[in-house]
């Protein structure tokens, strides 16, 4: 079985990114701790992160006969009607990962454009929301 693992914009620079809400683990540390998850459950991971709208909507297009897709979209979470249609138009299951909690925050974090066409949301449990998300489809 595989699963896609998709990183939105500025989840890049986590570890040095705003570090009081997104913490000091860097993407680079997330995609080790995944792939110990994979290897104990034999599964593969296919781990991605884009900075662009239309690699994240290509990679949901190239998801769709994979077991299961994590995302967190960053910003574009709130906005992207294009993500949102890219994972209606697939049949594969989606879990939505946000590292810090979106709704203790700024009201503009308070909606989610991508939930509705979700299994579920992981908020606010830092980096470990990855792995919870993963460990949902296992
Ligand atoms: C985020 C929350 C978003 O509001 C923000 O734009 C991000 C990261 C999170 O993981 O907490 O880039 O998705």
């Amino acid at each position: 079985k595989t699963f896609y693992v998709l990183n939105g914009p500025n989840l890049n620079r986590l570890g040095k990114r705003e570090p009081g809400i997104y913490g000091r683990e860097t993407l680079e540390t997330v995609e080790l701790r995944l792939a110990e998850v994979a290897n104990e459950n034999e599964i593969s991971i296919v781990f991605r992160q884009s900075n662009h709208e239309g690699d994240l909507i290509d990679w949901i297009h190239e998801a769709e006969d994979a077991a299961g897709i994590v995302i967190n979209p960053g910003a574009f979470t709130h906005y992207s009607y294009a993500i949102r249609d890219a994972i209606a138009s697939v049949s594969v299951q989606v879990v939505e990962v946000h590292i810090s909690n979106v709704h203790s925050r700024e009201p503009f974090r308070h909606t989610s454009v991508i939930s509705p066409v979700t299994k579920g949301q992981i908020v606010g449990f830092g980096t470990q929301g990855y792995e919870l998300a993963l460990r949902s489809f296992l």
